[in-house]
């Protein structure tokens, strides 16, 4: 279910939305955290919808949504990493699932409208890369679910459900 803060904000005809960084406690902001290029590194590999594998080297601080999209993966992030959408969505192994923060009641919000939830999914504009990421695999879902509160990137209206990758 949408928080009441949430359906205040669609009917408001909000753009933005901001919520909490889950794995570091601080306010997310527009377009994910500023990392130094010489920051270290760790081996990522993405399972991409069509099952294939990529793997890619992630700067510690950054967060996964930004890692996919430095690397040309498909993960749409309508809402530029603000936890106003679904479609960042990624399912985690469980143990890195297990040593994450809970998500906040935003990110759960947002997560409940994604498509092909898991016990272990989460939002890749929520979860910074840490050092204890090395060699990780991340599974994309098959399809997104994308109820962004701004307007839709396909047809400029606002909000409604689109699907994709299907
Ligand atoms: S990019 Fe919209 S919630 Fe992550």
């Amino acid at each position: 279910m949408l928080a009441r803060r949430s359906l205040a904000l669609l009917r408001a005809g909000a753009t933005r939305v901001r919520c909490s960084q889950s794995s570091v406690g601080a306010v997310r902001h527009h377009g994910g955290p500023h990392v130094d290029k010489d920051a270290p590194t760790v081996s990522i590999t993405f399972v991409q919808p069509d099952d294939s594998l990529k793997e890619v080297q992630a700067r510690v601080g950054e967060s996964l949504l930004q890692v996919a999209h430095q690397n040309d993966i498909d993960l749409e992030g309508a809402c530029e990493g603000v936890c106003a959408c679904s479609t960042c969505h990624l399912i985690l192994p469980k143990e890195l699932y297990d040593t994450l923060e809970e998500p906040s009641e935003d990110e759960e919000d947002m997560l409940d409208m994604a498509f092909g939830l898991t016990d272990t999914s989460r939002l890749g504009c929520q979860i910074t890369v840490t050092e204890n990421m090395e060699g990780i695999r991340l599974q994309m879902p098959k399809a997104t679910r994308n109820f962004y509160v701004g307007k839709c990137s396909c047809c400029l209206a606002a909000p409604h459900s689109r699907f994709e990758r299907g």
